[in-house]
């Protein structure tokens, strides 16, 4: 196997805090790093670094690890920048708007779906994103779920199935058969391609004891779980989330007191989505409120036609800093390791003997130009492990 050696690396963020200046962020000024196709070998001082097959001088740029967007509905079809103009023009967000999306994304092709989730996932990579997660939610009928989480398996692993993202228009007198037929042969449909299960428990979408029966039968099928939590009104969603031991809770735009308290005793990661808050004019949530109360902290894009068309994890990064409260480094740390935990990873996210060799090489000095230059290209080469 042949073996790289990147040199003369400005600042290195490994994200491992026995690295480097032992804080989380493990970081190494002067750095080197050595990698096979698959994984990181060695990373310390450039003075000290080892031999290798091939050298790559990355001319004291900074160098962090591949982002993990933990969070997208990539697979649809159709078109609904109206609705966001709309917003920009004062109409508040209801949750509204999904079944559009269903309709045109049960008429499209499995050929026009791929293309259209390749070029987005194409996006992602440019931007640095080197791990993704792809949820379906936008047939909701049983065949149409089991070809979406088909389409997002040859995107990726981590795929999630979200058949309860909304009442489809067929079962409009009958929520009840829906939520059987999501909890039942839906989701046995879906659980040879998903890994996870996801609910938009939320005002006008799945309420808590819903949610609790789709994630619960989700569970017994072998899936992991995670909720779309408390976007619109806080209906109990996250203390659903520490209840179930779910991966990860996601937007928790509406959190109280106790959910913070719950959530930083528990293993559940908090998933913020600002791309969301940005397209739709809602109000950020603090991301102080979390970190103060322990809460391991995600981010990701919510890359989705409604609310959040954002396949930039630098605007992502951009934003949380900017507009909720946090700071170039733990907005770092959120978009790569935080990601990982809210998939339950310990293979990506960082860069330390052993994690896979995903590596996001900079055109900048340090990883805070990353939210000090929002709207600049600032990834510059993107390593991506062999499989
Ligand atoms: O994460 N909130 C639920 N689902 C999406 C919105 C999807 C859509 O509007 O198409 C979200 O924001
Ligand atoms: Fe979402």
């Amino acid at each position: 196997m042949s073996t790289r050696v990147l040199r003369h690396i400005g600042e290195l963020t490994t994200n491992d805090p026995t690295q480097g200046d032992q804080s989380a962020m493990g970081r190494i000024l002067n750095a080197a790093m050595v990698l096979d196709e698959h994984e990181v070998l060695w990373t310390g001082p450039d003075a000290k670094a080892p031999a290798a097959d091939e050298m790559i001088d990355v001319a004291h740029c900074a160098v962090v690890p591949g982002f993990v967007d933990s969070h997208t509905h990539l697979v649809f079809a159709g078109e609904r920048s109206d609705e966001f103009e709309a917003r920009m023009a004062g109409r508040p967000y209801d949750g509204g708007g999904i079944l559009r999306t269903v309709a045109s994304t049960r008429k499209a092709s499995a050929e026009q779906l791929r293309e259209a989730t390749s070029k987005r996932s194409h996006e992602l990579r440019l931007g640095g994103v080197t791990t993704l997660e792809v949820k379906s939610g936008y047939e909701l009928t049983l065949d149409g779920e089991a070809r979406l989480v088909g389409l997002a398996r040859e995107v990726t692993a981590e795929v999630t199935f979200l058949g309860a993202h909304v009442v489809p228009e067929e079962f409009g007198h009958d929520r009840e058969g829906y939520v059987q037929l999501v909890a039942g042969a839906m989701l046995e449909a879906c659980t040879s391609e998903a890994k996870w299960a996801d609910v938009f428990c939320d005002r006008g979408a799945f309420d808590v004891d819903e949610a609790r029966l789709v994630l619960t039968s989700a569970r017994r099928a072998g899936l992991g779980v995670r909720l779309h939590a408390n976007q619109l009104a806080d209906i109990g969603a996250i203390s659903l989330g520490v209840e179930l031991d779910a991966a990860s809770v996601d937007h928790c735009t509406h959190v109280s007191d106790a959910d913070l308290e719950a959530l930083g005793a528990s293993r559940t990661v908090a998933t913020l989505l600002p791309g969301a808050e940005f397209s739709t004019r809602s109000p950020y949530p603090s991301a102080r409120r979390f970190l103060d109360a322990g809460v391991c902290v995600a981010l990701a894009s919510d890359c989705n036609p409604g609310t959040s068309y954002v396949t930039s994890m630098g605007l992502v990064i951009a934003l949380a800093v900017r507009e909720m409260g946090m700071t170039p480094d733990e907005a770092l740390y959120a978009a790569t390791r935080g990601g990982a935990m809210a998939l339950r990873r310990d293979d990506i996210g960082r860069l330390s003997p052993g994690s896979r060799a995903d590596v996001v090489v900079l055109d900048a000095p340090r990883s805070a130009h990353l939210a000090y230059r929002p709207g600049a290209p600032l990834v510059r080469e993107t390593l991506l492990s062999a499989p």
